[in-house]
């Protein structure tokens, strides 16, 4: 059956009120009251003066700085910072100077000077200055603007720290060409294991990259990548994916120096992908997940009882954001399972429930006239057995260690109290760190002194054991790798929305 397939457009939204830039045609000088004001470069290093006739007048108001936007074409505008204030003519004043600065930039000054007769005119009154185009600037810069009186007047200066639009702005993702990454919509195909890319707006006349990565600290790359040549008609192409991981990424960018990147991650729910790394080495015993993207999960090891529960195992928990998490000796049994919890839930994953991972068993046998536990493993190990009184909680008495060699049972001597109602028996085994327990309770002793159990727990004939030994002896000593099995239901390929993300990388 072919996946359906549609393709989903992403909405870059209406261009919001605060979004929008100013345009500017031209970059003049404007100044308010009929004055003809002129606006040149200005450098000086000499020191502020003194003047005793403007010690307690303040000539400088309002300081207002913002970007403004000059096109040269539909996607090639440039950023430019507009400055206006308020100054108080005097004929002391020859006008006023902006200076504007950044971190990484030398300071650069203009002066907008007022012609002499005007100063005359109107002095005492105020009088609005407007430079349109002080500097250009890049998204996101930040500049220091500093206005001073020309000449220079100690104590009158005005200063504002301004921060330019980034390209998160919509304006300046359509229109200039550091912050244009072009738009992106994709559809999933999670039969064939492919991503359709549909590319609109992105810079004309270039050619463009396409590629899935990995988005660590950095996105690095998959194998599938394509180039868009500006002359092909359809801006399209079909990526491969492997596995859909949260941090699987579609990247897009132009073909030039230092290109913003558009980064869509289609899977970037599915958490539970990530669960699929466990492995397990049966040489060692060893078992570990590692993360195929950063996550924070804390893991902890635990042993499933019924459907939903899972007790912890003590001093199993660790940490993870990134690196593999290993359990060293772990006895591969059915019940035990790993559990990842993160912010957005927990995930139980029994990597020993799927195959008959059972290396060892307990029979309740009679011998000699006497109640047994007979123990059988299919590899050489320790057993540790203990009697318990059933209650919450399960009180146990001492230890009982038993090694036991390969195929050969090793029947444990009991006494009649075993068959007291409320009475169990627990074993686990002891040459592992971390292990899971079987408990067996409610034994009974029948009159020809049988023993039964009734509850949770089946009941392995020798026959079977002998059998599952041969199954499992096959199957066992390779280095298993558990992935997740796939769920049934992923016929139909889905599409989320996503939010696009921009920036240099
Ligand atoms: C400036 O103000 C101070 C205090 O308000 C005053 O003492 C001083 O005389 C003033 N100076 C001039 C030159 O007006
Ligand atoms: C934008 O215009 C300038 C000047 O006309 C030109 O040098 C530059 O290459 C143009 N950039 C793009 C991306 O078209
Ligand atoms: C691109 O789109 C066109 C028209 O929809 C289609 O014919 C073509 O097969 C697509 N190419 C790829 C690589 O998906
Ligand atoms: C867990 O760790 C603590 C401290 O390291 C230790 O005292 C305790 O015996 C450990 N418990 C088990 C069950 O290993
Ligand atoms: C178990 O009991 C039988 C009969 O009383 C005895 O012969 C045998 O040695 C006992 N086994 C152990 C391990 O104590
Ligand atoms: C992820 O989930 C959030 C919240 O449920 C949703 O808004 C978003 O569209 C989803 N993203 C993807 C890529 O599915």
């Amino acid at each position: 059956m072919r996946s359906a397939l549609t393709l989903l457009l992403i909405g870059w939204g209406v261009l919001a009120q605060e979004n929008w830039i100013q345009r500017t045609m031209t970059c003049g000088t404007h100044c308010s009251q009929g004055l003809h004001c002129n606006a040149r470069p200005h450098f000086t290093l000499a020191p502020c003066k003194r003047s005793q006739a403007l010690i307690n007048s303040t000539v400088l108001h309002n300081l207002k700085v913002s970007t403004v936007m000059k096109c040269e074409k539909k996607q090639n505008c440039s950023l430019h910072l507009k400055v206006t204030a308020t100054v108080q003519i005097n004929e002391l004043l020859r006008g006023v100077s902006v200076c504007t600065a950044s971190p990484s930039m030398l300071e650069h000054c203009r002066v907008v000077t007022f012609p002499r007769k005007a100063r005359a005119r109107l002095a005492g009154q105020l009088v609005e200055v407007q430079d349109d185009c002080v500097i250009e600037v890049s998204p996101s810069q930040n500049v220091q603007v500093t206005l001073r009186t020309f000449p220079d007047y100690c104590d009158m200066t005005l200063s504002r720290a301004y921060r330019v639009q980034g390209c998160d702005n919509a304006d300046l993702r359509s229109h200039v060409p550091s912050c244009i990454t072009g738009k992106i919509a994709y559809a999933v195909d999670m039969d064939r294991r492919e991503i359709s890319v549909r590319v609109s707006d992105m810079l004309e006349d270039r050619n463009y990259h396409l590629r899935l990565c990995h988005r660590w600290d950095i996105c690095s790359g998959t194998e599938a990548y394509t180039l868009l040549r500006r002359e092909d008609p359809f801006k399209n192409a079909t990526l491969r994916f492997f596995s859909p991981l949260p941090c699987l990424c579609i990247e897009g960018w132009t073909s030039m120096v230092d290109a913003p990147r558009i980064q869509v991650c289609p899977f970037k729910n599915r958490t539970e992908e990530l669960w699929s790394g466990v492995t397990f080495d049966s040489e060692k015993g060893a078992l570990s997940w590692e993360p195929g993207c950063p996550v924070k999960a804390v893991i902890t090891l635990c042993q499933r009882e019924g459907e939903s529960d899972c007790e912890d195992l003590a001093n199993s928990t660790q940490t993870t954001g990134r690196k593999k998490v290993t359990y060293a000796r772990v006895d591969p049994h059915p019940k035990l399972c790993m559990k990842f919890t993160t912010d957005a839930g927990s995930w139980i994953k029994c990597p020993f429930s799927d195959r008959n991972f059972l290396e060892w068993d307990l029979m309740m046998t009679e011998g000699q006239g006497q109640p047994q536990a007979t123990l059988t493993s299919r590899i050489r190990t320790k057993l540790s057995l203990q009697v318990c009184q059933n209650g919450q909680p399960l009180e146990c008495g001492e230890i009982t260690s038993v090694t036991v060699e390969k195929m050969s049972p090793v029947p444990v001597n009991l006494t009649g109290d075993i068959c007291q109602p409320d009475v169990c028996i627990r074993v686990r085994r002891a040459d592992v760190q971390f292990s899971t327990h079987v408990l067996q309770c409610h034994l009974q002793c029948t009159r020809n002194r049988q023993y039964l159990c009734r509850a949770d727990w089946i009941f392995v004939s020798a026959f079977t054991f002998v059998t599952l030994m041969i199954i499992a002896g096959l199957a066992g000593n390779i280095m298993l790798t558990v992935y997740q099995k796939r769920q049934a239901n992923r016929r139909h390929a889905r599409y989320h929305q996503y939010e696009h993300t921009a920036g240099k990388s």
